[in-house]
């Protein structure tokens, strides 16, 4: 915990007014920039922001061991082979791997951030307040409760989102679908299983 000296040396933070016309006026010159009206930023958005992009991602290292390895060493190096980026604020997106012995799922208890680009934005229940404060305090419960349990033996790990740190979980590959090709595979990746708290299955997930 920051001492009363520590913090005093700390910058103020701007009025929130202030924040507000900031991220106004950098919204603006990059719509501007891209050449963009409101409707064309919505396109944007919907099709740059999504989770086919995660999804596309996770069959590719289901498939490729050296990609796999190439993801979890440096997520922002790895999703640049697709073409995927990352916005300026956030500096890198790390990968967690799912295993028998190990559950990673994803929170943002200050705000409600995702790794934009490859999960798309969050979803309302990631927003609520109840997800942002109980899977912290009580994950295996609110897993159950989300038709994800996860095996007593199993560790849950919880990773909280920061403005320049996003996470993407790479799920469990289903043992029926070894063998399918990548696009079948990236069919059957969910966004909420790339949040951690819902599995891929043959049938769709
Ligand atoms: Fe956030």
């Amino acid at each position: 915990m920051a001492s009363q000296d520590t913090a005093s040396q700390q910058a103020p933070n701007a009025p929130m007014e202030q924040r507000l016309a900031a991220v106004e006026r950098v919204l603006e010159v990059r719509a501007h920039d891209k050449g963009l009206s409101v409707d064309g930023t919505m396109e944007w958005v919907e099709e740059k922001l999504m989770a086919e992009n995660g999804a596309k991602v996770v069959a590719r290292a289901w498939t490729d061991p050296a990609f796999r390895a190439r993801l979890l060493a440096d997520g922002k190096a790895a999703i640049a082979e697709f073409g995927i980026g990352l916005p300026a604020i956030q500096r890198q997106v790390y990968v967690l791997e799912n295993t028998p012995s190990v559950h990673n799922v994803i929170v943002c208890t200050l705000c409600s951030c995702t790794a934009t680009t490859l999960i798309g934005p969050p979803p309302n229940w990631y927003e609520d307040l109840e997800y942002r404060a109980r899977v912290v305090r009580e994950a295996r419960t609110v897993l159950q409760e989300m038709g994800c349990p996860v095996a007593p033996e199993t560790e849950v790990r919880v990773w909280d989102t920061t403005a320049d740190t996003r996470f993407m979980v790479l799920p469990m590959q289903p043992p029926e679908t070894i063998g399918w090709p990548e696009d079948k595979l990236a069919a059957i990746v969910t966004r909420d299983s790339l949040i951690g708290v819902a599995r891929p299955s043959a049938e769709g997930g």
